[in-house]
């Protein structure tokens, strides 16, 4: 233990050294919006909605993130219309009877200093019939190995009404009150069908070479475009390379964000595959920051703003990306999850409090497709942010925490918060219990940094730890 105390003060006296966030603290105005930092929270489905609607949950969420300093919100998908919901627990904006939740949503996050922003979301051919009580509409009918279901080829007619209803859900947006709105092409939506050889077949202008499978993305960036006018930010969210045999890779993605940047895009928010692709994206054996290179790629081709995604959980890795040119901004969702306080802890230094996302994908995606509401393997408090604040014990109670498994030293971390005196025992030599034996693989050390993280609490809060005795009545009774 008092090692691990030198060692973790003498991290600390190094990382504060040569570590000023000077970057990722640093503001940024894009079309008139300036945000304080460079820390995006890209949009996760939460499933915290009621058919579409906005819930009190789910303001309660953003505004724990945006109270601790955010810089920019993106929320979402947000379902544009019937045809593109990927459940009904998402956020709906396919309708004017959405504003006064969404009017909510803005004002509250907005009132902490975070800017917020709606994602604009149409499932395509990854929408369930049984969900959306109808045939999945997609450029063609190619069945989708996600719903093991051949949508529909969508008419011309299906087409142009589908753009119209991109924009009035920008329209939506901006009427609700939000900074800005994106427009999600990434992971193997309805416009990243346009895009790609592999699912638009079409014959018409809305197919066939690169540039005429960009058609159907270009229209609808115009329209949102005239729907919010010239002074209202668009972000663009794409596959950096979709991971697809015969699909578009960085090379097409080049070309299309120059091309976004052309229909007057203004920001690109770059992230990996689609949901088809058998390359990992989200899991802990992808190397943090892994992906770093698409969004590199496309700062390339463009002069406007990109974000950098995925396992970027980490404010040190986030100021390099920044300050070595590769993104203008970071993209940090399950990092945010595991720890709204990530961008105030980051900022203080207290690099070593930040409880770290996992990538376990246990509480958060896995439950996306299980159509529950998200959750986090170290966070208990997501999604029941203001259920499970913390307050004071009216009567501080002497605690035995039997046993120093993750559980027993979650418990005993919240006891001692809330005032209580505490004591774990624990019957071997070693806190951690389950999850050391979790983390033994190569590939899943990254279970070993939340049992660190739990010790360096411990820790902190001077919890005491009883080693090598077994909890017993007698010891009960004795204590
Ligand atoms: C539970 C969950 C839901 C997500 N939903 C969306 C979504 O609706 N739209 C989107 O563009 N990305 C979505 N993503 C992807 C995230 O925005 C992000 O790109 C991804 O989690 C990688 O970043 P991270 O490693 O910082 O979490 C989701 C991710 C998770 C974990
Ligand atoms: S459930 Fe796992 S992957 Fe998801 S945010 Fe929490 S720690 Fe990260």
């Amino acid at each position: 233990m008092r090692l691990r105390k030198l060692l973790t003060k003498i991290d600390k006296k190094v990382i504060g050294v040569s570590f000023k966030l000077e970057k990722l603290l640093e503001p940024i105005t894009i079309r008139g919006m300036t945000l304080r930092n460079r820390v995006v929270m890209p949009a996760m489905h939460l499933g915290y909605c009621e058919n579409g609607h906005v819930t009190e949950k789910l303001v309660d969420f953003y505004v724990e993130r945006a109270k601790n300093q955010v810089g920019l919100i993106i929320v979402g998908g947000c379902y544009i219309n019937k045809y593109a919901m990927g459940a009904p627990s998402m956020i709906g904006i396919s309708d004017d009877r959405f504003i006064p939740g969404l009017k909510g949503l803005a004002s509250s996050v907005k009132s902490y200093g975070a800017k917020i922003a709606a994602q604009l979301y149409h499932s395509g051919r990854y929408a369930f019939s049984m969900i959306i009580g109808d045939k999945a509409h997609a450029p063609s009918s190619i069945m989708s190995k996600l719903t093991r279901e051949i949508p529909k080829r969508m008419t011309i007619e299906e087409i142009e009404q589908t753009i119209e209803d991109y924009g009035e859900a920008a329209r939506r947006a901006k009427e609700a009150g939000f900074d800005a709105v994106e427009i999600i092409s990434s992971a193997g939506y309805l416009i990243g069908q346009f895009l790609s050889p592999l699912t638009n077949r079409r014959t018409d202008k809305y197919g066939g070479n690169l540039r005429q499978r960009m058609t159907f993305a270009l229209e609808v960036i115009e329209r949102v475009r005239e729907k919010v006018g010239a002074n209202f930010p668009i972000i663009f969210r794409v596959s950096g390379d979709d991971f697809m045999e015969g699909s578009n890779d960085f090379h097409e993605a080049k070309v299309f964000a120059a091309k976004l940047e052309d229909a007057g895009v203004d920001i690109i928010n770059v992230t990996g595959g689609w949901h088809e692709t058998t390359i990992p994206q989200l899991t802990m054996n992808v190397p943090r920051g892994a992906y770093i290179y698409l969004a590199e790629n496309i700062k390339d081709a463009v002069g406007i703003p990109v974000i950098a995604c995925n396992r970027i959980n980490d404010p040190l890795l986030a100021e390099r990306i920044l300050r070595r040119k590769k993104a203008d901004l970071v993209g940090i969702a399950r990092g945010l999850l595991a720890d709204p306080e990530f961008v105030v802890k980051a900022a203080e230094g207290r690099f070593d409090e930040i409880r770290p996302c996992i990538a376990c994908t246990q509480g958060c995606f896995d439950s996306v497709f299980m159509l529950q509401p998200v959750t986090c393997l170290v966070n208990p408090a997501a999604g029941r942010e203001k259920k499970l604040e913390l307050k004071p014990a009216v009567k501080p109670k002497k605690v035995l925490v039997a046993g120093g498994g993750p559980a027993g030293m979650q418990a005993a971390i919240i006891l001692k918060k809330r005032g209580h005196d505490v004591t774990i025992y624990e019957k071997t030599d070693r806190l951690g219990g389950q999850l050391l034996l979790a983390s033994a693989p190569k590939e899943r050390r990254e279970f070993k940094t939340f049992v660190d993280y739990l010790c360096r609490q411990i820790e902190k809060l001077g919890i005491n730890v009883v080693f090598r005795t077994e909890v017993t009545p007698e010891l009960v009774n004795e204590v």
